[in-house]
């Protein structure tokens, strides 16, 4: 379904509460059950998100920040002047105002966003700040097919920027299913720049997704707050925990809400009944070596141009290419 929204001129794509239904009754019907995690994202959902990113445990977007700044030089000698820049996932567009900044004379930025409300502020703030750039937003989820609008000045290129290490949270089929869909995107001269987050000291990552303060628990909880208001489930947010485990062997944080006690939830009509202890995986962060993602990229047809990381080595920018 499609709605244009005149007042900020977006293409409005949102799923629907049918398509959301039909997902979680999915997911609840697998073994083990999965929600699934684009979900997050509503208004309070991307709010809480924004807080997670300014935790002390959560060196992600600190890190990938600082990288963007450091490297600014080299990123936009590598792009060149006159990009369309595409951008999955753009949030709150903090690292977007990087980018924008740093880049030789960008013709034309391109948020795909699914949640309405972060693509509106983030549209409004970066199109004040860069008024030479055209703003074309698009309010979607990006797993799917995107048309991308074409910019009124011809770009010299496409450049797709995917930071925050969203790409770990798809499984490694469906990472090399997107990296192909970009590969499409982008035409043969186009580029890809994509922040992924490396392997290290557990103890660490795990830090990073069960802050102190307890906003991502709040974060993973709010899935169910969304559920019951959109599609009339009847989710009890006090008879499940938030729990984020590093499994060394996968090399990803395996993220997930747990059931306090035995009980049945509806939703769609339908009845699922919850053992003690049983788990509903909500999300997946994988982490990476050099030469995962390049394993990876290369199963996509892309290589790898670049491969950027800061001094401690968390965190990396992967420059990428159609081969
Ligand atoms: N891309 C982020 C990551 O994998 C998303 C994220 C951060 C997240 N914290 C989370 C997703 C907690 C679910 C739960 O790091």
């Amino acid at each position: 379904m499609s709605r244009a929204d005149e007042r900020v001129g977006l293409l409005d794509l949102q799923p629907t509460p049918a398509r959301i239904l039909a997902d979680v009754v999915q997911g609840l019907s697998a073994s083990p059950r999965q929600l699934p995690s684009k979900y997050f994202y509503d208004a309070r959902g991307s709010a809480l998100f924004e807080r997670i990113t300014r935790q002390p445990e959560y060196y992600l977007t600190a890190t990938e920040l600082a990288l963007l700044d450091a490297r600014m030089d080299d990123i936009a000698a590598a792009v060149g002047a006159g990009a369309h820049v595409v951008e999955y996932g753009s949030g709150s567009g903090r690292k977007t105002e990087r980018l924008l900044e740093g880049l030789d004379d960008a013709v034309a930025y391109t948020p795909v966003e699914i949640s309405l409300s972060a693509l509106q502020h983030s549209v409004a703030r970066l199109g004040a700040l860069f008024p030479a750039i055209e703003m074309l937003p698009v309010c979607a989820d990006f797993t799917g097919a995107v048309a991308l609008p074409a910019p009124s000045r011809p770009p010299s290129r496409t450049l797709l920027f995917f930071p925050g290490s969203t790409l770990g949270n798809f499984t490694a089929p469906q990472s090399v299913a997107l990296l192909r869909g970009m590969r499409a995107a982008l035409g043969a001269d186009g580029r890809a720049l994509i922040g992924l987050d490396l392997d290290k000291d557990p103890r660490r990552l795990e830090a990073a997704y069960n802050d102190a303060a307890g906003v991502t628990a709040e974060f993973t909880l709010n899935l169910l707050a969304r559920l019951n208001r959109e599609i009339g489930s009847d989710f009890d947010l006090d008879g499940y925990a938030h729990r984020a485990v590093y499994a060394r062997e996968r090399m990803r944080i395996e993220t997930s809400l747990v059931s306090l006690r035995a009980q049945t939830v509806r939703v769609g009509g339908r009845a699922f009944a919850f053992a003690p202890g049983e788990a509903m995986a909500v999300e997946i962060s994988q982490k990476y070596t050099r030469d995962s993602a390049a394993g990876l990229a290369a199963e996509a047809g892309l290589a790898l141009r670049a491969w950027w990381t800061d001094p401690r080595g968390d965190f990396a920018l992967a420059l990428l290419a159609p081969v």
